[in-house]
């Protein structure tokens, strides 16, 4: 039988041939390197990625709207936060009976509408009869709970980011569906996903990887920096009294990218003490008097 030589079957490029193949490597490899790295496909979600991991000095994040001057969850309570002009607007979804992400903090209607039960319970079109403003002063009398949707249509024209926390666990289609709605308003480089459950983060790590996500976390310790870095998230967010147990999980969260940010702190002694822990980014009802105190000019945040 006749064989091949090695030199006959793959004859050795000459210098011009060796370049092309060099470049044409260079190019997978880039390719690649992007397709692995969710956040390096697009320069502004790497700097929303970096803002949820690292500032300079802690980046500030206005709890549940402006809800110290409004109704929280409300447009209201989230048009007083884009004014004020901080790092992040928190918001919390909870889905109505039919499936539609509406902002509310607590499962239950009570403390924050006229009406009772849980939110589940109650499809959208009831839920938006409720009032959600007179229990906080009489000038928000009739101020409804929003959608997810008209949020995201406040939040669309501002140079805001926002910070959206899954209440519950979603199911994939409602994930798929929230998601869906950023993309329309391209929000991607604005917006970050946080929830309790792992169960969410998972499901958004899989659907919509390019969506910054923060885990928030009741414990901290080894086991729960190894789960956030497992899902690929910006920040670990918790209590401040979970931060105090150990200290150097802060300093290892840094090392692995992986920010830290504590709620909810409305004090400067509760402020200094998170500064001395390390902790990148701070939830509180007080965005102006935190922004003053950061030392930001004139107060503004
Ligand atoms: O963003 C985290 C923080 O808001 C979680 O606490 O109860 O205010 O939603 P909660
Ligand atoms: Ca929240």
């Amino acid at each position: 039988m006749h064989r091949i030589s090695r030199t006959q079957a793959v004859p050795l490029p000459n210098h011009r041939g060796r370049l092309a193949l060099y470049a044409a490597f260079f190019v997978l490899a880039l390719i690649a390197s992007i397709g692995s790295n969710p956040y390096a496909a697009n320069a502004s979600v790497l700097q929303l990625h970096g803002a949820l991991s690292r500032v300079e000095s802690f980046g500030i994040i206005s709890h549940r709207g402006a809800a110290a001057l409004a109704p929280e969850n409300t447009l209201a309570a989230m048009r007083l936060a884009f004014d004020q002009g901080v790092d992040f607007v928190e918001a919390d979804m909870h889905l109505t009976a039919d499936g539609v992400p509406v902002l509310m903090h607590d499962s239950t209607l009570d403390r924050t509408t006229n009406g009772t039960g849980e939110v589940s319970a109650y499809s959208l079109e009831q839920i938006r009869r409720l009032d959600a403003g007179s229990w906080f002063g009489p000038e928000f009398a009739g101020e409804p709970v929003p959608t997810l949707e008209e949020f995201l249509n406040e939040l669309a024209p501002t140079n805001s980011r926002a910070l959206i926390e899954l209440k519950g666990e979603w199911h994939d289609e409602q994930i798929a569906g929230a998601v869906k709605m950023l993309g329309e308003r391209y929000l991607v480089d604005r917006v970050a996903f946080e929830s309790f459950e792992l169960a969410n983060l998972e499901r958004l790590a899989i659907l919509a990887p390019e969506y910054a996500r923060v885990m928030l976390t009741r414990d901290w310790n080894r086991a729960t920096l190894e789960t956030a870095a497992e899902l690929k998230v910006s920040a670990i967010g918790a209590r401040n009294q979970v931060f105090e147990r150990d200290f150097g999980l802060v300093a290892d969260a840094r090392v692995l990218g992986i920010g830290t940010m504590v709620y909810t702190l409305n004090t400067e002694k509760q402020w200094a003490k998170a500064r001395s822990y390390g902790i990148d980014l701070v939830i509180t009802d007080d965005p102006v008097s935190l922004a003053a105190w950061r030392g930001d000019p004139s107060g503004e945040v």
